[in-house]
């Protein structure tokens, strides 16, 4: 089965344990090609390593804010997957600070929406060709089916996105562009619904990485672990809803 995946922000944290996870499946879930994104190809060892072991891989160059270089990196991929299309998008590339109230600049109100909410519906955007190429690809994917192996948009969001449970305030600029995330996850799924790309907002927990820190309760392998089993397990009934690592929803 041709199924192809592309993580952004890949690099380093979440991405990099998912890529790790994606590119060593084995059986009916073994992915035909990983497209891992980084914003410096030459500076992105830990990707290198893996390609060493893993051929499936792709490391491509993006900044998600550079919405410029998009249809080169959409040309990219299609060199590779043809007409098998693209499967899965997981919106992964994130930025996370937490200025005080009298710290807190209009500037960083837009870079935290730029990186968070503004790339993953742009990039969506325009991967929905070749999104729509692997939703109708797969002739034993076919009729109502939605899984992530026929077409998805995952967007890599936060606890912190919800507004129903923000009980200690701050974070307002990381908050706000989650929560638009968010928005942006609700619409998305109910618009692409009759093409059969299922869309989810998923919370991967509190992660020892760069943003997490070292108290994260868990590890970004653990955390990738859990994405990818609660991914697997997706269906039409999950789509344009907000859930945990381990798929249980959150409000929004
Ligand atoms: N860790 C947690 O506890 C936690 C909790 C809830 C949600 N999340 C979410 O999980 C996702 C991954 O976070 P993480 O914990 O793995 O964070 P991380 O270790 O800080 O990694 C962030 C990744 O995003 C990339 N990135 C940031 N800005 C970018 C840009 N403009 N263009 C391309 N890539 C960019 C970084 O690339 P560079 O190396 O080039 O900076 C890096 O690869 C984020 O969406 C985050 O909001 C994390």
């Amino acid at each position: 089965m041709a199924f192809s995946v592309l993580v952004t922000g890949a690099n380093r944290g979440i991405g990099l344990e998912l890529t790790r996870r994606l590119v060593s499946q084995s059986g009916t879930d073994q992915a035909k090609h990983v497209f891992a994104t980084c914003r410096n190809t030459g500076d992105c060892k830990d990707l290198d390593d893996i390609k060493e072991k893993h051929d499936n891989l792709h490391i491509l160059e993006l900044d998600v804010t550079d919405e410029a270089s998009y249809p080169r990196l959409v040309k990219q991929v299609e060199q590779v997957v043809k007409g098998d299309g693209l499967n899965l998008l997981i919106n992964n590339a994130g930025f996370a600070n937490n200025q005080p109230l009298h710290e807190l600049t209009s500037e960083q109100m837009r870079h935290m929406y730029d990186v968070n909410c503004i790339a993953p519906i742009m990039l969506t955007k325009a991967f929905l060709p070749l999104l729509r190429a692997g939703s109708h690809a797969n002739p034993d994917l076919s009729g109502e089916i939605m899984c992530w192996k026929r077409a998805a948009v995952v967007n890599i969001n936060s606890r912190m996105g919800s507004i129903a449970d923000n009980g200690m305030g701050k974070f307002y600029a990381y908050r706000a562009s989650k929560a638009a995330q968010n928005a942006v996850t609700r619409s998305l799924g109910i618009d692409l619904r009759p093409e059969r790309i299922l869309v989810v907002s998923v919370d991967p927990g509190w992660v020892q990485t760069r943003m997490g820190g070292p108290n994260g309760k868990i590890s970004p392998e653990e955390s990738a672990r859990r994405i990818v089993s609660t991914l697997s397990k997706l269906g039409p009934e999950h789509t344009s809803t907000y859930m945990d690592n381990l798929g249980e929803p959150l409000p929004w």
